[in-house]
């Protein structure tokens, strides 16, 4: 194992969408497949880090049986594991689809179809990504932004506003790229302004290429 470029680092991956019960049977979510964060899961366990992967609802499996996969439901559920790991590791990247809101209250019963018009009020759901940048010491933080205009521009936003050491950007007016597909076409933007570009690749190659930007910044 000697000679591995995260031996001896702990890594915490969120990976999945959140899915937010209306009722016992009933949820809001989105459709997140969990791939992104899974492959960073197995890079990082490839690389010799301990990693420590919290999930939302997915069919993937665990990609090794070193990885400690911790699965979850709801966006407190994410919070509550997410928060509780971060002090002990070095490096956080938070690549699930976190549902910015989830219904005020969750019915006991399967709610009945009885009026015409059926209301549900939300609540927003605690930002976790911004909760670990204020909580941040020294470890890297590295966060994931999909936006359909201004993209640069928002991400950018956000890897100061949540504190990250930088920010990957996935393209939606890349064909191939994004939340359902086998590929993705990925920006990174860095806290110190520098932008990387990289082309479109699968999702285990985007995974090491992630990764490696990561290893340069963990040996400064
Ligand atoms: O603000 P936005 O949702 O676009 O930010 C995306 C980044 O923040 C992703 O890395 C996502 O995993 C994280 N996030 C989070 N908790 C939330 C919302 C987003 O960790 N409630």
């Amino acid at each position: 194992a000697e000679g591995l470029p995260l031996i001896n680092k702990k890594v915490l991956i969120t990976a999945g969408p959140t899915y937010e019960a209306i009722d016992p049977v009933r949820f809001i979510g989105n459709h997140s497949s969990g791939k992104m964060g899974f492959e960073l899961a197995a890079a990082a366990n490839a690389a010799g880090a301990k990693v420590i992967l919290v999930s939302g609802p997915t069919h993937l499996a665990n990609p090794h049986e070193n990885i400690e996969l911790v699965r979850v439901q709801s966006a407190l559920e994410m919070f509550d594991a997410a928060t509780k790991f971060f002090p002990e590791v070095d490096i956080a990247i938070a690549a699930a689809a976190v549902s910015d809101y989830r219904p005020k209250v969750s019915a006991m019963q399967k709610i009945k179809k009885n009026s015409e018009i059926m209301q549900l009020e939300l609540v927003k759901n605690p930002d976790i990504l911004a909760t670990l940048g204020e909580a941040k010491k020294d470890q890297l933080l590295i966060g994931f932004a999909l936006e359909t205009e201004n993209e640069e521009e928002n991400a950018a936003g956000k890897l100061k506003k949540k504190n990250l050491d930088f920010i990957v950007l996935n393209s939606l007016n890349d064909s191939g790229a994004g939340f359902k597909s086998e590929t993705n076409k990925i920006k990174i933007l860095f806290k110190d302004g520098n932008v990387k570009t990289f082309d479109l690749k699968s999702k285990k190659e985007v995974a090491e290429d992630i990764l490696n930007e990561i290893i340069l910044l963990s040996n400064e």
